[in-house]
This record gives C-alpha cells, sequence and structure tokens, in this order.
C-alpha cells in the first residue's frame, strides 16, 4: 500500500471536489480532457506568478527565467510581466521570446557554440548580454564587430570546479566540462583580460551554472564564493550565479526554496564584500510543479510476479526525462486523489521501444480501469520543452488554468503539423 500523493507536489491551487475528482486552479481534471483531449499540459498559472515573484525578491531585478525549462508565447510573456528576464539558450529561443513581445534588452544569450548568425541575430536585435562561454567566440564576436562597430554586452562564463550531486548529464560546473572557462587554470582571469581589452566587448561581469536538479546547499555556496572572489579583484558589475535549484518529484523528497537559495547566494557575497549586483537564472524551480500530465490508460498488463504495465497515450515524447536520466515521477488517478494508491505499476507509453517508460515504480489504486484519467505531478520542467515528434507522435496541448478558466496556450499538433519542413 502506498500512502496517497503528497499535496506538496500538486500545482499550489489545486483541491478535490466532493466526487474526488482532482481540480486544478477552480478547473476538474475531467472537463479539461473532454475539451483538449490526452496526454495534455495544465500549467497553473498563479502557481508560476507566484514562484516569478518570489525570484525577482530573492533577486531583485536581475534575474531571469531560463526558457529553456518551458517556452511558448504565453510563457515567455508572464515571465516578463512578473519582472524577470529570460535566459535564452539558441536563436530559436530568443525568436520565440521577441515573438511574444519580450524586448531583446531583457535577453541573456547562452550556448557553449553560438554560430555567427546567432551572434549576429543578438547584435541586430540588440540582446542585453551574451554569455560568453569560449575564447573561439570571443574571435567570432571581435569579427562581427569589425563589420558592424557594435558593441556587445557580455558576461564571461566560468567554470569554478563545482561538484554538483546531480545526474551527470546536467552536471556543468565541474573542470572536465564543455561549458566556460576554468578558473583553477587561470583561464577564466585570461578570458576576463582579453574582453576587458576588446573594443567589441563592453564586460558586465561573469556567470557560473554549475548544474541543474541541484540540492546540494554546499555546492551554491562555493560556486558563489569563487564568483565573488573573480569578481571582487576585477571589479566587475555583476555577478550570475546560474540556475539549478533542484525540486521534489517524489513524495518522500523535499528541497530549499527560491528564497532560500536566494539568501544562501547573498550571505556568501555579503560576507566577501561583493558590490556586484547579484543575478540568477532559475527555470525548473519556476514551473517544475506548476505543471501536471493528463493521460488516458489505454492498456493494462498484468504479468504474474513480474509486473502491471499501465500503458497511456503519451510517451517517451512528451516526457524524455525518465528515459535519460532515469528520473522518478509520482502517479495517481484523477478521480482519486486522496485515495491510497495500492497496486505497483510501470506507467509506460505508446511509442516502439522498451525503454519508453515513463514512471518505473508508480502506484495507483488496483480498482483502475482502461480510460481512466492518470496524472503524473511535476512536469512542468523540461518535458514539453524537450519533447519530439518521434514516432510522428503528436506533440500535446498546453493550457494554462487560472479562477476556474483554462486558456489554451499551445494547440495539440494535427497531422498537418507533421509536413511542414517536409519538401516532398
Ligand atoms: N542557466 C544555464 C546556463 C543553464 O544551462 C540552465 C540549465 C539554467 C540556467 C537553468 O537551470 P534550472 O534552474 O532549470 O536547473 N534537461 C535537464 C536539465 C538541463 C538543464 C540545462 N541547463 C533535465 O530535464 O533535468
Amino acid at each position: 500500500m502506498v500512502a496517497k500523493i503528497s499535496s506538496s507536489l500538486l500545482p499550489d491551487n489545486t483541491t478535490i471536489a466532493e466526487d474526488g475528482m482532482v481540480v486544478f486552479a477552480g478547473v476538474r481534471a475531467d472537463d479539461l480532457a473532454k475539451e483538449y483531449g490526452t496526454p495534455l499540459f495544465v500549467y497553473d498559472e498563479e502557481h508560476i506568478r507566484q514562484r516569478c515573484r518570489e525570484a525577482v525578491n530573492a533577486f531583485a531585478d536581475g534575474v531571469s527565467y531560463a526558457a529553456k525549462a518551458f517556452l511558448c508565447k504565453a510563457m515567455a510573456r508572464l515571465a516578463y510581466e512578473e519582472g524577470m528576464g529570460l535566459d535564452v539558450a539558441t536563436i530559436g529561443e530568443a525568436f520565440v521570446a521577441i515573438q511574444a513581445g519580450v524586448p531583446a534588452e531583457k535577453l541573456t544569450l547562452h550556448g557553449n557554440n553560438k554560430s555567427f548568425e546567432e551572434l549576429q541575430y543578438a547584435m541586430d536585435k540588440g540582446i542585453g548580454k551574451v554569455v560568453i562561454d569560449s575564447f573561439d567566440e570571443i574571435a567570432k564576436i571581435e569579427q562581427l564587430f569589425s563589420a558592424s562597430n557594435t558593441p556587445v554586452k557580455a558576461l564571461i562564463r566560468i567554470t569554478p570546479g563545482v561538484e554538483a550531486h546531480t545526474h551527470e548529464y546536467i552536471t556543468t560546473g565541474e573542470e572536465d566540462s564543455k561549458f566556460g572557462f576554468t578558473v583553477s587554470t587561470g583561464l577564466a582571469e585570461k578570458a576576463i583580460d582579453i574582453v576587458s581589452n576588446s573594443d567589441a566587448i563592453e564586460l558586465m561581469g561573469i556567470h557560473a551554472h554549475i548544474g541543474s536538479q541541484v540540492f546540494t546547499k554546499e555546492s551554491f555556496r562555493r560556486s558563489t564564493e569563487t564568483l565573488a572572489e573573480l569578481a571582487n579583484s576585477f571589479s566587475l558589475p555583476e555577478l550570475c550565479v546560474g540556475g539549478g535549484l533542484g525540486v521534489p518529484y517524489l513524495n518522500d523528497e523535499s528541497s530549499i526554496s527560491i528564497t532560500e537559495w536566494g539568501a544562501i547566494v547573498r550571505k556568501v557575497c555579503e560576507q566577501r564584500g561583493v558590490a556586484a549586483q547579484i543575478t540568477a537564472e532559475p527555470g525548473r524551480s519556476i514551473v517544475a510543479s506548476a505543471a501536471v500530465t493528463l493521460y488516458t490508460i489505454g492498456t493494462i498488463k498484468e504479468l504474474e510476479g513480474i509486473r502491471t504495465y499501465v500503458a497511456v497515450d503519451g510517451g517517451m515524447h512528451d516526457n524524455p526525462r525518465p528515459a535519460l536520466y532515469g528520473s522518478g515521477y509520482e502517479t495517481f488517478l484523477a478521480r482519486a486523489t486522496a485515495s491510497e494508491r495500492d497496486m505497483p505499476i510501470t506507467l509506460v507509453g505508446k511509442h516502439c521501444e522498451s525503454g519508453d517508460v515513463l514512471v518505473r515504480d508508480g502506484s495507483i489504486p488496483s480498482n483502475a480501469s482502461i480510460g481512466d484519467l492518470l496524472v503524473t505531478p511535476v512536469t512542468g520542467a523540461y518535458g514539453q520543452s524537450m519533447g519530439s515528434n518521434y514516432n510522428k507522435v503528436l506533440r500535446p496541448a498546453v493550457v494554462f488554468v487560472r479562477s476556474g478558466q483554462a486558456e489554451l496556450v499551445v494547440r495539440r499538433e494535427g497531422l498537418e503539423d507533421l509536413l511542414t519542413a517536409d519538401m516532398g
């Protein structure tokens, strides 16, 4: 018997109707499924706004939302309305943000291998900051500057040599990393020197991002210490600690809040007398627990003494994280939110491979049946954004719910969308 789903994993404005149905910001899950179909991403808009405000309070006006976690025009607008800039990792993310009406100067462009096209786009559009990742990138910017004479405002990304204690694929601050300039070997100082003397670049500060889904306070402290030392010794105006704050996905997990994370960073900076503006780029901690995915159960396969497979209409195309990182999620039935979950299951999708697992060790009530609505919470970050059309599956719709209303912000794809770039 597995305990009912913990309410702390559900979006802030979630309630349960008298008949047991889960209700998101005043909208019943079964009504959402009827109106928009499944799979469906459901985001609690007020929940996202609250996390944005928390981040703005923790880091003042220098905080950007890391758009890679989840981006569509409505999300870009929301983050901007709440006082955040946007961290964009590609020209594609920058384009969507600009199309949403976010002023280019509120964007920060990242990337370990920015193309000439991306750098030129940043210059042409007046993107606020470029985070320089390599000596080759400095050379590229200088080359473009010689033609355009437009200097670029930039941060320099350093590699502080800090272990983030997270999945190897999402660790970025260790010395053995494709990202940034290593501090311990003097490359970071060398880059700061070169950029300080370049007409093509106006150096605004330094940046580090040690990884994602990080729970270790000490890792944030150590990375901030390294940044503080460099910011002080070069009198740099900005110190950006990146993102990375971990969030709970399972009933027995917990993490610190955005406010606590900000306090850790500020304390280190105060102790070291940092005069620079302290900024950050949270992604996951803004959107992860704001959303759930609704699926419909299509088949149930009981293998006596082995396991019960429950297959839903989604899969690795709407959430590749379990297949990529072995990430765990919870499951529950939409009509039985507060019930004990007595049947252990493995939740799988509809793709043609056995790796298509959404939840390896889930549980739901044993009276679950075909057609039931199944919910996986904490799917707001790196699910829809890392989704694909594998097997030419159509990407799900995304709705924002608020005060009893649902708004369709990304429509479900149709078959014709599969051919938009196909030249025949
Ligand atoms: N800043 C930079 C430079 C980053 O590379 C990232 C994430 C962030 C900020 C935001 O980090 P967050 O607050 O979301 O942890 N696909 C992986 C996560 C990859 C994170 C990549 N960079 C996952 O699904 O776990």
